[in-house]
């Protein structure tokens, strides 16, 4: 639910009944105004730190031209100042929208937009293409390196449901009808969709993904199938919009950056806070399309991200309860295959574009190697 008219940079009264919803696993998300004050670190931090304490899961944003500029005069220079603030606050927060501007499925091409109009068009209109000069490159950029496994049919077909340990074994995360699960980093859903059925009707997966574009097609998926006890919300592996204790499991999955990038940590700790006393929490490393020759020897590559692990898993609150490697083998996806598969697919997410791998000499069987490790909340 969206709550409008919050002031800038926070509430001048308490919300009523925000503490009720967002403990029912409600994402709540709140609409903002910001004036010049964006550009101001100690204003944002005031906001940062307010929403990070209520568990806000997303913000809107209404960057209009004559809060931001009363007396109708800014240049380009300006508006970069409002960008980097904008920048900031997204990095640190994970879920902000821009409401009165093309959202990231517009630029990407996905759906329609109408131009703004009213008085102040003029100055408006400078900005919003500057807005569009900014963010285009940034959205872009994202597309290469999120686009490669990332359409919900080609990962369903990917990992075979039947290999799939955590939904196969529900009892590793004690799951049950009505369990909540949140899954973290949850890409396009699919762990989420995996784990639905372990939760049942009256049960809840709360995915959270950074990339909004993500999120909307994890969505849009989901629904079309019916699948109706999944959630997906916008946000941060570093900063879960949940409070302490809403659920009873937490399931992260495939999310190399994360380790590669000394982010674990942090993860598996704001995975252990949400999570209830006695609940447990999974992180699955996955390394996929290894040759089979250097399964031979699959601790030369799993020693420092088993390492990392570990060490993410040190956490005075939790017990590992179970450490699982597993995987299976894929038919290869070099060469030819590569291309035609992501031909048959990218136009489905984004817009159409031309890559050809390089054809491999050798094509192979390969496989998929996965690490698990299960801990219990103390
Ligand atoms: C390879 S995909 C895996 C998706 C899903 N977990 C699965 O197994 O199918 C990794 C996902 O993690 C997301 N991600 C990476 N870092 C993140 C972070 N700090 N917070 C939230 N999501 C993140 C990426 O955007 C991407 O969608």
């Amino acid at each position: 639910m969206t709550v409008e008219d919050v002031a800038w940079p926070v509430p001048d009264r308490p919300i009523a009944g925000l503490d009720e919803i967002v403990r029912a696993c409600i994402p709540v998300h709140v609409l903002m105004a910001p004036d010049q004050s964006i550009c101001d670190e100690a204003a944002r931090s005031r906001m940062l730190g307010w929403a990070a304490s209520r568990f806000i899961s997303g913000l809107r944003l209404v960057l209009d031209v004559r809060t931001l500029w009363p007396d109708g005069d800014a240049g380009d220079d300006d508006f970069a100042r409002v960008f980097d603030a904008l920048s900031i606050i997204e990095n640190e927060f994970g879920d902000v929208l821009i409401q009165n501007l093309p959202s990231d499925e517009v630029l990407l091409g996905n759906t329609a937009t109408s131009l703004p109009s009213g008085p102040g068009l003029e100055l408006a209109d400078r900005f919003r293409r500057s807005y569009l000069r900014w963010r285009l490159p940034l959205l872009k950029s994202c597309e290469n390196d999120n686009s490669w496994s990332q359409t919900p049919e080609v990962e369903d077909k990917l990992v075979r449901a039947g290999d799939d340990l955590l939904p196969n074994h529900p009892e590793l995360l004690k799951l049950q009808p009505g369990s909540i699960v949140v899954d973290v980093c949850g890409g396009l859903g699919r762990v989420a969709r995996r784990l639905s059925p372990a939760v049942g009707r009256d049960g809840l997966v709360i995915s959270i993904e950074m990339f909004r574009c993500l999120s909307d097609r994890a969505r849009r998926f989901a629904c079309e199938r019916d699948i109706t006890n999944l959630q997906f919300r916008p946000g941060l592996a570093q900063r879960i919009p949940l409070p302490d204790a809403t659920a009873d499991a937490a399931v992260n999955e495939w999310t190399g950056g994360i380790w590669e990038l000394g982010m674990g940590p942090v993860m598996v700790r704001e995975m252990a806070r949400v999570v209830r006393p006695g609940g447990r929490i999974a992180a699955t490393h996955r390394l996929v399309q290894l040759q089979l020759s250097a399964l031979a020897q699959p601790w030369v590559q799993y020693d420092r991200i088993y390492a990392w692990m570990r060490e993410a898993f040190a956490q005075p609150e939790l017990t590992i309860v179970a450490e699982r490697i597993w995987g299976q083998i894929v038919p290869s996806l070099v060469g030819e295959n590569a291309s035609l598969w992501r031909k048959q697919y990218m136009p489905r997410l984004i817009n159409p574009f031309d890559v050809t791998y390089r054809q491999d000499e050798n094509p192979d069987t390969r496989a998929d190697v996965y690490l698990t490790i299960i801990a219990q909340r103390n």
